[in-house]
């Protein structure tokens, strides 16, 4: 199947390891240009030597949690010509865990502005350009807490939402212009972020790693996490001259683990 990314640019954020960087491979795999964005350049570098075609693979730093360095990526990227992003991958760092009512004002600032407002900054940036060329596609990673808040992901589960509420309206505003938005639900997947979690919680219930990792299994109805590849795919397609149609959904790859319709 041609997924007709062949000379498409994408900007992948969070892009150095994890969900962000499975995205991105599969994106260069595919034939397209990839920008891979993040705060630790050595990193970047590393993961940019292992995709299929090196030679697409452009590196940006990012720290998505300060505005100035929000302005002067988008900065960098215009002297690169940042008009030619047809695809943006939304995605960064997950919050730390823990309850909602734990959470300080400035402490909220301080997230909403990493994880919501950057993505906001950012994709308000690049969508005119994507508009004018009436070819553009938007694929926000948020989480299954959007759909089934997850207990004890408090800051997660309430800033998420506001990027799905920011994607249905925009993707509302700029169907007519070939441009699609939707966002990609992960349930569990193996990454960094998946270990992190399970050892705070391995802490917090005075269980061991493996007990924590079973129980979490027991719950998803594929009986196992999921692969980074598996995740890709689906954001890929979604990337992709395929999906032209798809527009305003919220898509899951979760092993079946949100029961809800
Ligand atoms: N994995 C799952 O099952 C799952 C489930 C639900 C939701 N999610 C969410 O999906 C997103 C990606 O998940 P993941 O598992 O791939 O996470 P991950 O392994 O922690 O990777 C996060 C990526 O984002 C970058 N990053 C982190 N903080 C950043 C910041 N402030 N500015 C710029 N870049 C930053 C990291 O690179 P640097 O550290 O080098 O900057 C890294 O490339 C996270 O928000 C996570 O919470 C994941």
């Amino acid at each position: 199947m041609d997924f007709g990314l062949t000379g498409k640019r994408a900007l992948v954020l969070g892009a150095s390891r994890g969900l962000g960087h499975a995205v991105a491979a599969t994106l260069n795999a595919e034939g397209a240009h990839v920008t891979i964005a993040g705060r630790n350049p050595v990193a970047l570098e590393k993961a940019a030597g292992a995709m299929a075609h090196p030679d697409k693979v452009c590196v940006l730093r990012i720290e998505l949690g300060q505005p100035q360095s929000v302005a002067d990526a988008i900065e960098e990227l215009g002297e690169r010509g940042s008009t030619a992003i047809d695809i943006l991958v939304n995605n960064g760092g997950g919050p730390p865990p823990g309850s909602v009512l734990d959470v300080e004002a400035e402490q909220w600032l301080h997230h909403f502005s990493a994880m919501v407002a950057s993505t906001f900054t950012l994709t308000n940036h690049l969508v005119p350009a994507m508009r004018a060329r009436r070819w553009g596609r938007i694929v926000n990673i948020v989480s299954s807490g959007v759909v089934q808040p997850i207990p004890n992901l408090g800051i997660s589960n309430a800033l998420r939402a506001s990027i799905v509420g920011y994607a249905k309206t925009l993707a509302a505003e700029v169907a007519g212009d070939g441009v699609t938005v939707n966002s990609v639900l992960p349930g569990r997947i193996e990454t960094d972020r998946l270990k992190q979690l399970d050892a705070a919680a391995a802490e917090r219930t005075g269980q061991d790693a493996e007990t924590v990792m079973k129980t979490s299994h027991a719950q998803i109805p594929a009986g196992r996490y999921g692969r980074p590849q598996e995740f890709a795919s689906m954001v890929a397609f979604l990337a992709s001259d395929l999906a032209g149609y798809v527009t305003g959904s919220s898509i899951r790859v979760d092993g079946g683990m949100i029961r809800s319709v």
